[in-house]
């Protein structure tokens, strides 16, 4: 099931930021760039290191460790040495408020 989560008002976040936040316990890299707003994983698939401490390049939000790149849109990997991509989430701005989609684990009894 797909659920909404608030995370922060939208003028909190200036054009070309990015911000770091945990939703549904999972560490999440928010951006907006050029009026549009992204969230993806905060993990570079190559070893870890937080993108939201790296850089923004174009489409692609680069990690500050060793360049990796990944597309904002599809979390593709574009620039080695990642080679896997990244987790994407849908996001919307509701009432000036940022929500992110989390998907909720199904009950296992
Ligand atoms: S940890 Fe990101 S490129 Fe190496």
């Amino acid at each position: 099931m797909t659920e909404y989560v608030t995370l922060f008002a939208a003028d909190e976040l200036e054009e070309g930021g990015m911000r770091r936040v945990m939703a549904g316990g999972e560490p999440l890299v928010i951006v907006r760039q050029d009026g549009e707003w992204f969230a993806l994983a905060d993990r570079c698939s190559h070893e870890t290191s937080r993108l939201s401490e790296g850089y923004l390049e174009g489409g692609m939000i680069c990690c500050a460790l060793h360049g990796a790149a990944f597309d904002l849109r599809s979390g593709e990997a574009l620039r080695p040495p990642a080679y896997e991509g990244i987790a994407v989430h849908a996001l919307r701005i509701e009432g000036g408020m940022v929500q992110v989609a989390i998907e909720e684990e199904n009950d296992r009894g």
